[in-house]
């Protein structure tokens, strides 16, 4: 089956808005997607219709809100493949999945002198908190190399696993190369050397299909905007006995049993990690988006997105000293480039004129970019509502700005 794409861009309003007098192509779907009528339609009633707290209640409202943010729990165990919903534990995004599990892991799987290994291609977020953890608690941080595709070095993966690895946290596709990593065996040899298993799914989920179980994966993280739903609202999904085993971090409301000031006691999953009020609206929002896609299909996203990747590469290959960075045999989504020796900010600057957003920058993996020796690169990423003309339009208004500098 393949995407109407006409249909579902009519389902996305700001691609209608003319910008900067031209009609919006946006290729930014990396940093976070564009949202579709029915996002924002639920997202509003909550707020205008509906608006209560969650499991404090006995009123209408405050049930009917209950219901509807744990049936979203509901559809993400579905849609990831999970065994149970307790495994689904609600977070502002990637970045506080990570946090979190950093916190909930420290001293209790990963204590002094254990390694845990991440590769090159690690976003800052799957970076950072495992430093800090390793500052805090004097645990070790290793790298796994990648090759000049993107792809990771595995005989290196398999040489830096030992019975001191605890962790493993790789990214399942990187946002600023595209590599779509091989996360179910790396995910075995993590196990067979005694280690977990954490995926960054963050840049995976819109694009391609996730099944835990089938990856056997200890933890996986997500967030909801860069699958067409809401900002400030992610997914830390963990195996149940890890859960289980694991202690809070976040102390407060609605995740306790019995509080009293000599101690208290905590509530089961997953409340245990949802301390305080959530953000109702964009969970609400994030299953709108969740049953958007699986309308959809991830099977024909798929096949939709490879066919205009493949289409913007060729295009985007024919204009002279144009570098792809990320040339992973197994890829989606993304095509990170630099153009001759014209700042990826300038480009960016200069193709928005023709109303095409892109990014521009480190994509928050710097050391990426120091592998590849660039300051930075210009990002093109595709999403559903993309078409083959849209790299057109890139494509001339690149030979445009190479024209300028010239
Ligand atoms: N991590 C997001 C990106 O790749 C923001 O642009």
């Amino acid at each position: 089956m393949s995407l109407d794409v006409e249909k579902i861009r009519k389902d996305f309003p700001i691609l209608h808005r003319p910008v900067r007098n031209k009609e919006l192509v946006y290729l930014d779907n990396a940093a976070t997607t564009l949202k579709p009528n029915i996002v924002g339609q639920i997202v509003s009633d909550h707020y205008l219709l509906g608006a209560s707290n969650i499991h404090r209640g006995v009123h209408y409202y405050s049930e009917k809100a209950t219901d509807e943010y744990e049936g979203v729990r509901d559809q993400i165990k579905v849609f990831i493949g999970a065994k149970k919903r307790n495994e689904i534990i609600f977070t502002t995004g990637t970045t506080h999945s990570v946090n979190l599990l950093a916190h909930i892991l420290e001293n209790t799987k990963i204590c002094k002198g254990d390694e845990i290994l991440i590769s090159e291609m690690e976003h800052h977020s799957n970076i950072i908190p495992w430093q800090m953890l390793c500052q805090r608690n004097g645990a070790v941080l290793k790298v796994i190399p990648i090759n000049d595709d993107g792809e990771i070095e595995i005989e290196q993966y398999k040489k830096l696993l030992s019975n001191k690895t605890k962790l493993v946290s790789v990214v399942h596709v990187s946002n600023s190369l595209g590599s779509i990593n091989p996360i179910k065996q790396m995910c075995s040899l993590a196990h067979e050397a005694g280690a977990l298993m954490m995926v960054d799914a963050a840049q995976a989920v819109a694009h391609i299909e996730i099944d835990v179980q089938n990856l056997d994966v200890d933890f996986l993280a997500f967030s909801g905007h860069k699958i067409y739903g809401p900002t400030g609202i992610g997914v830390l999904y963990g195996k149940e006995a890890l859960l289980e085993e694991l202690p809070p971090f976040f102390g407060g409301g609605d995740m306790i049993e019995k509080v009293t000031f000599e101690g208290s006691t905590y509530a089961g999953l997953p409340h245990k990690f949802e301390a305080g009020t959530p953000p109702i609206a964009s969970v609400l929002g994030l299953g709108g988006a969740l049953s958007y896609v699986g309308d959809l299909g991830l099977k024909a996203i798929e096949g939709h997105e490879h066919e205009v990747l493949a289409y913007g590469t060729q295009k985007l290959l024919e204009i002279e000293g144009l570098r792809i960075i990320g040339t992973s045999k197994n890829k989606t989504s993304i095509i990170s480039f630099v153009l001759g020796d014209v700042h990826p900010h300038d480009i960016g600057t200069l193709v928005d004129q023709d109303g095409v957003a892109i990014r521009v920058g480190h994509h928050c993996t710097q050391p990426v970019m120091n592998r590849f020796k660039v300051p930075a690169t210009a990002r093109a990423s595709v999403s559903i509502y993309n078409r083959k003309q849209d790299f057109d339009v890139l494509a001339n208004s690149l030979r445009k700005t190479l024209e300028f500098f010239r």
